[in-house]
């Protein structure tokens, strides 16, 4: 395919892609909620040179926003994703809207365990099960494929990782790097919140993450003091409010005794009315 088809209806993008597929073609899939950026531009791109078919689907889901959210204030503008879902080379944007994906409010959700009480599931009780939810809806709607998520949003990459091989969908989730603005800062939709003083101090989540993984590749193996370490880098920045710090290991979030392996660290701190979260990978030990 070579111009961006636009479609609005589940029944619509299964019937495209079934063309595909009968040509023989494998799907590339890289789900957003819009407004997008360099971070999805480059999840975008690599699914154009792994696959044949490239679908990015665009729906601001309301199931994975709490009340007094950003629901209603989420940034959209459908026509500069267009714009470069096209420049990017994809070939389809499905981009459905409320009534064609939630018709009535859904009786059948995805509930997940422990993992989506713990960090961001902490402050927003109920987000990963709607995160969940949607992108099972969206994996069903697709159907065979590579995904392409961002490593920016750890936590959820490790939900739908889980959730995939759990429910044995015939989905293989690629895990993509977070794109940086050049002072460290992860290219996000909501950045768009900051005034120009939280911008600046904004990159001080990344410098906390550094701090802490200085600390842990130099043998300190306790979670709570490179937690605390990162902590008080961000203190040091007025303007951010910290939500948490963590130090845990990669593959399951959950904190076990004394750090060893492969080990991630993640922050989320409030600059305004912009909930920034951040994270990097390290090793102890
Ligand atoms: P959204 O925030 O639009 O992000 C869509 C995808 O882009 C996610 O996989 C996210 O991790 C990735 N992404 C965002 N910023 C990035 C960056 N700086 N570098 C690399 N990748 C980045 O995440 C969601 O939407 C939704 O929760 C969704 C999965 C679509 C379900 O509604």
């Amino acid at each position: 395919m070579s111009t961006l088809a636009q479609e609005a209806a589940i029944d619509g993008l299964r019937e495209r892609l079934a063309e595909a597929r009968a040509a023989g073609g494998a799907v590339g899939f890289v789900p957003t909620m819009g407004f997008l950026h360099a971070g999805h531009r480059s999840l975008i791109e690599r699914a154009r040179r792994e696959n044949d078919v490239v679908v990015v689907s665009i729906f601001v889901n309301p199931l994975q926003f709490n009340p007094g959210e950003d629901f209603d204030s989420y940034p959209r503008d459908l026509e500069r994703d267009l714009e470069l879902c096209a420049d990017a080379d994809a070939d389809i944007v499905f981009a459905p809207d409320r009534r064609e994906m939630y018709p009535e409010p859904p009786a059948a959700t995805v509930r997940l365990g422990a993992l989506a009480d713990v960090l961001c599931g902490a402050s927003r009780p109920g987000h990963f099960d709607g995160v969940a939810t949607v992108v099972a809806k969206l994996f069903s709607i697709v159907g065979e494929c590579s995904a392409y998520l961002g490593e920016k949003d750890f936590q959820q990459l490790t939900i739908i990782g889980r959730m995939a091989a759990d429910l044995s969908l015939p989905v293989r989730v690629v895990d993509c790097p977070t794109v940086r603005e050049p002072d460290g800062l992860a290219v996000s939709s909501r950045n768009v919140y900051l005034s120009d003083a939280e911008r600046g101090q904004a990159p001080v989540l990344r410098r906390a993450l550094q701090a802490g993984a200085v600390l842990v590749q130099s043998g300190e193996t306790s979670g709570a003091a490179v937690e605390a370490e990162m902590a008080a880098v961000i203190a040091a920045a007025p303007l951010a409010q910290l939500d948490y710090t963590a130090a845990v290991p990669a593959s399951t979030l959950i904190a076990a005794g004394p750090l060893q392996g492969e080990v991630r660290l993640l922050a989320a701190a409030r600059f305004g009315q912009a909930r920034l979260i951040d994270n990097i990978g390290c090793r102890a030990g």
